[in-house]
């Protein structure tokens, strides 16, 4: 099974960037193959690699329970057999990595479905690679319900505020509280002013007993490209977030550079 590495938090506080980089991160460093997951309705992770979204697992379910309304199917195959063949469908090919995109079911806004399928399709796809990276929706959704077997390395991303390390620590509770299998799981505090942590969060870090990976800066760089448009894994080397993230992955994937 691939090592498998998440990225959660709240909505905004950086985890689709963070994502991105390290699925660039992997892919440079020769860790590959990599299947990145966007598990976020919403899904944008494909914008921050730069790339286009052909099918989504949501469109997938959509097709699937319609042909079989209509008694559509095709005839020589069970509907998991189709279902499976379609998966596969829904797997494109980077550079160096391939990217399954959940993306929001039509209709009635039921998310079962969806979930089970991103389910079916992370346990499925798992052997096939080395590392996998999954960007989770901001409700923890996907972490309650159990869309992942198991996860190695979680990374909780938190606004620098009070509050965003408040929020942090309810990942920590809610992986206590559903018993999930998450082995390791460390801080990362995004977008943090020049003046660094203030004490106040600080202590909050400790008092929740989170552990602190590292810290990212304020960049201006990352909103511009950003709001350009502009693929974030094309950024300049020497921009302080891309170098700040990137040492974080350095001390906490080297050891398993030859998973
Ligand atoms: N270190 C940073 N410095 C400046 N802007 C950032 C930084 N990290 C993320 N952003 C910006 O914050 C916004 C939210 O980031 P995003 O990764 O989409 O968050 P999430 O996936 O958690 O919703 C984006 O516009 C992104 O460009
Ligand atoms: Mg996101």
């Amino acid at each position: 099974m691939a090592y498998t590495i998440a990225v959660a938090g709240k909505g905004g506080t950086g985890k689709t960037t963070i994502a991105g980089f390290l699925v660039d991160y992997l892919v440079k460093n020769k860790m590959t193959p990599v299947l990145a997951v966007d598990a976020d309705p919403n899904a944008n992770l494909n914008q921050v690699l730069g790339m286009e979204v052909e099918t989504t697992l949501g469109e997938i379910r959509e097709e699937v329970s319609i042909k079989n309304r209509d008694g559509k199917l095709p005839g020589n195959m069970t509907k998991a057999e189709y279902i499976n063949l379609k998966l596969q469908q829904a797997v494109i090919e980077g550079r160096g990595f391939d990217l399954l995109v959940m993306g929001r079911p039509e209709g009635v806004g039921c998310y079962c479905f969806a979930n089970g399928l991103l389910k079916e399709a992370t346990d499925r796809l798992s052997d096939n690679y080395r590392f996998m990276v999954i960007d989770n929706e901001a409700g923890l959704e996907h972490l309650s319900r159990r869309t992942t077997k198991k996860v190695d390395l979680m990374f909780a991303v938190s606004e620098c505020s009070k509050r965003g390390i408040d929020a942090a620590a309810r990942v920590k509770e809610l992986i206590e509280e559903l018993h999930l299998d998450v082995k390791n799981l460390y801080l990362i505090v995004n977008r943090v002013p020049e003046s660094g942590l203030t004490d106040e969060i600080k202590k909050a870090i400790d008092g929740y007993g989170l552990e602190l990976a590292g810290t990212v800066p304020l960049d201006g760089k990352i909103f511009d490209y950003d709001n350009l448009g502009l693929p974030l894994v094309k950024i300049p080397e020497d921009t302080p977030a891309l170098k700040a993230v990137r040492s974080i992955f350095d001390s906490f994937l080297t050891a398993v550079k030859d998973y």
